[in-house]
């Protein structure tokens, strides 16, 4: 198993997949509920984010369990579907957003596998939040495909689960922000600490709070998610379809970095060097 999809609001099927078995594994964190099935030669995870029946809001989502389950099967890339709302007048609904940056302003929820105790201090790189290489297959699919698609976009994590007002999305508009949405963070964080490489295709459901001329509403983003639902299944099926064999990108090198010892990480350097 070596590539796992983790659908957002909207994306509640594999699609793609055939042959699907239902799994509920065990971590220490807590059970993930985990599909698995066949995308052509290659054997594919599936995680419904927010549950089979979309009842798990963001910041219940047991993101930690969600993450250690797909290490424990062997999967090394995750790409990942976000509805997200746009604070950016070029990111227009309909459009797709590959993610190249987050800005966190998520305030309770576990976003972290390091929590000290026997396995110490570790603190992880994250100049480049999203694996690189995935983020190129992402894009190349979409424009093959005819697909509005950004090839990059700052994301702006927000707790939840309600919207943001307007004068958080001014901020978060003069910080830089081009989308907001509600679970990128620490899902993103979290599979970089375990070394798997991931990244995310953002859909753009909606002006965001004060941007759009009317109340947003939960209905609006799903309905939006529905209507782009065969074009995320097309970019994902080209994406899988189109990353290389070996992975050729920093993600596990970065996160071996953050826990190795003093000793092991000169030896890292000297040999590079
Ligand atoms: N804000 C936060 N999350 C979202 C939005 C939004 O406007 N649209 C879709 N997900």
């Amino acid at each position: 198993m070596r590539v796992a999809i983790i659908g957002g609001t909207g994306v509640l099927d594999p699609g793609l997949l055939k042959d699907i078995c239902e799994h509920v594994i065990s971590t220490p964190y807590g059970d993930a509920a985990v599909k698995t099935g066949t995308y052509g030669e290659e054997e594919v995870a599936f995680i419904a984010r927010h549950g089979w029946t979309h009842s798990i809001p963001p910041h219940k989502v047991n993101y930690r369990a969600n993450i250690s389950a797909l290490k424990q099967i062997g999967v090394t890339r995750i790409i990942a579907t976000s509805a997200v709302g746009s604070l950016n007048p070029d990111m227009k609904p309909g459009d797709c957003v590959v993610l190249d940056q987050f800005i966190d302003f998520t305030k309770a929820r576990a976003s972290t596998f390091f929590d000290g105790g026997d396995g110490g201090v570790v603190h992880t790189d994250f100049t480049e939040p999203y694996c690189k290489e995935i983020r190129a297959c992402l894009i190349k699919a979409g424009q093959d495909l005819g697909i509005p698609t950004h090839v990059r976009g700052t994301y702006v994590a927000t707790e939840g689960p309600r919207f943001e007002t307007a004068a958080e999305i001014r901020m978060f508009r003069l910080l830089g922000g081009d989308v907001v949405g509600m679970t990128n963070v620490p899902e993103c964080v979290l599979a970089r600490e375990a070394g798997i490489c991931y990244a995310a295709v953002a859909v753009v459901t909606n002006f965001a709070a004060g941007i759009s001329s009317r109340p947003l509403s939960h209905q609006e983003v799903v309905e939006v998610m529905h209507e782009n639902s065969e074009r995320l299944r097309k970019i994902i099926a080209r994406t899988i379809e189109t990353l290389p064999a070996r992975p050729g990108c920093d993600c596990p090198g970065i996160a071996q970095e953050a826990t190795a010892t003093p000793q092991e990480a000169t030896a890292a350097r000297s040999r590079e060097a």
